[in-house]
């Protein structure tokens, strides 16, 4: 008996890999260390499509000098008394076309902006994230109380399409309109730090899905994001929205934030990109699998705190002083 088809046979299946996407269309769940259907001696698998470690169609690519120079200054502007002045000092072709500050609830502001950019040929909304520790903590505690549907793309967190909507029945709406009409090619820049980050992709979403913007046009990051959404809407914006980063310094913890047990399953969207140290960084192929930062057993909130070496906090109330 001639065995040598089933050594090459069984040589092949052992060397080849499978593919996660067509393992989870099976109903199969994918191994990442074996990177095969199965979990059968498995250490990590996924059921989830938005972590299958394929690459994602048409990915922007990361550009870190776009996000530290002016990413970071526009969320940062955010927190700022005077958005304009933040931006005379650290990106001086910005200029603030209004500012927006509702009250959200009994305890909080909501607080927004936008600005529009001719050098750059884009307009720029961003929202501001924690007011203080009172914030973070009335939100874990809404986050009790529920979520809402987005459309009939899955449920978001209450509280960040509230946040959002205030601000747009608040002056945004009338302001951003205009705009988006007057420089139809404009890219649009959507972005905010912490809770802010949660109501710039809740925003962008809802811009995205009645229509107003191309999603095409929009770039949207954030920096140490919590959970906003569930996993049908992190996949709304995943399909949609073709430029969309988070970006996780080391040990921060609010990403991590509301965990994913509970009835709601939240989610995060793709893409992270996890700074290991000040300057190190990986781009993740999972959306929201136990790798890059949630693979950290131990956080530490000082992680929150500071973004590409900036206490984000005190750099706004210096007014992006460089
Ligand atoms: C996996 O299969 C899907 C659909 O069959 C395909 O679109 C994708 O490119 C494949 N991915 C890889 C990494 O081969
Ligand atoms: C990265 O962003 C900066 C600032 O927007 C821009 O000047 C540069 O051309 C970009 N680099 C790439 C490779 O797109
Ligand atoms: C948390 O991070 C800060 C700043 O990087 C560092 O000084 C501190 O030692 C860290 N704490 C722990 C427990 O690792």
């Amino acid at each position: 008996m001639n065995i040598l088809p089933l050594i090459v046979f069984l040589f092949f299946n052992y060397i080849s890999c499978d593919n996660c996407t067509d393992c989870l269309a099976k109903n199969e769940v994918f191994c990442f260390s074996q990177a095969k259907c199965g979990w059968l001696f498995c250490q990590a698998w996924t059921d989830k499509s938005l972590n299958c470690p394929d690459v994602r169609e048409n990915i922007a690519e990361y550009n870190e000098t776009f996000v530290k120079d002016i990413m970071l200054v526009t969320s940062t502007a955010a927190a700022a008394e005077d958005p304009q002045k933040c931006f005379d000092n650290a990106l001086p072709s910005m200029k603030l076309i209004n500012k927006y500050e509702v009250q959200c609830s009994d305890l909080a502001k909501c607080v927004a902006y936008l600005s529009i950019d001719h050098s750059y040929s884009a307009i720029n909304l961003a929202f501001r994230g924690t007011q203080g520790d009172v914030q973070l903590i009335e939100q874990a505690l809404n986050y009790v109380k529920g979520n809402r549907e987005f459309f009939k793309n899955g449920k978001v967190f209450n509280y960040f399409l509230e946040a959002f909507i205030y601000l747009w029945v608040g002056g945004l709406e009338e302001d951003l309109i205009p705009t988006l009409r007057k420089y139809p090619d404009y890219q649009v820049w959507i972005n905010g730090y912490s809770l802010g980050g949660a109501i710039a992709s809740v925003s962008a979403a809802y811009l995205v899905k009645i229509g107003l913007i191309n999603p095409q046009n929009v770039r949207l990051v954030t920096f140490g994001q919590p959970r906003t959404g569930d996993y049908e809407f992190v996949t709304w914006i995943d399909t949609h929205l073709p430029y969309t980063f988070r970006i996780v310094n080391q040990r921060d913890p609010v990403p991590q934030l509301p965990p994913k047990i509970g009835l709601v399953q939240l989610f995060h969207f793709r893409t992270e990109i996890w700074y290991t140290s000040a300057t190190k960084y990986e781009t993740c192929q999972q959306a929201d699998g136990p790798f890059c930062s949630a693979s950290q057993l131990f956080l530490n909130w000082s992680d929150h705190l500071v973004y590409f070496s900036r206490n984000i906090g005190k750099w706004a109330k210096s007014n992006c002083t460089l």
